[in-house]
């Protein structure tokens, strides 16, 4: 399937399947060399990671653990706007490595804002995996430490991310076209 029609937009393959597996691997193999015998937990931002989360935790070849959380942003009683909040995190992550799976960090609000809440449950380390990054797109200071794929700033569907709730079944990665 090169192309395809979501809703009223069109569009075309940007990263085969194959493509994305075969970074996923690499990615996990790497994750679990520097991090061997740290007891990783994973930290899948639902909904857009669950696909990628999925795949890197087979990858993953050293004792880990894995939890999902959301995050839901409402407006705060302060002037500061936004505020948000981390939902379904149970674990106690005092002093353990922490990854978090992340489907694609476009300006890198939602990360900052996500690694602010998980700093004040006082993690040993924080790292961060993406399946995407758009670099032009970037409007804070971020380390990542682990990206499979960089990519233009183009809206981009399947393989977890939607278009407004549809086209996360898709197998590959679709930009869009018109
Ligand atoms: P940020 O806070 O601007 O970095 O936004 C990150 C979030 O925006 C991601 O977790 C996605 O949910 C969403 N997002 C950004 N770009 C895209 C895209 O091209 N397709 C689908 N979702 C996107
Ligand atoms: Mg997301």
């Amino acid at each position: 399937m090169q192309s395809i029609k979501v809703r009223d937009k069109n569009f075309s393959i940007l990263i085969p399947e194959e493509k994305i597996l075969e970074r996923v691997s690499a990615v996990a193999a790497q994750i679990s060399a520097d991090l061997k015998d740290k007891n990783p937990l994973f930290l899948a931002v639902l909904n857009g990671s669950f696909i990628f989360a999925a795949d890197l935790l087979r990858g993953i070849t050293t004792p880990c653990e894995i939890t999902f959380v959301r995050l839901a942003s409402y407006v705060g009683t302060e002037s500061t706007g936004k505020v948000m909040e981390l939902i379904g995190l149970k674990e106690d992550i005092k002093g353990r490595t922490v990854v978090i799976v992340e489907d694609i960090v476009d300006s890198g609000l939602t990360m900052t804002k996500l690694l602010k809440v998980l700093k004040e449950k006082e993690p040993g380390e924080v790292r961060i995996a993406t399946l995407l990054q758009k670099p032009e797109c970037l409007t804070v200071p971020l380390n990542i430490d682990y990206c499979c794929f960089e990519i233009p700033n183009q809206f981009i569907i399947g393989y977890g991310l939607d278009y407004d709730g549809d086209a996360r079944y898709l197998r590959s990665i679709y930009t869009v076209t018109d």
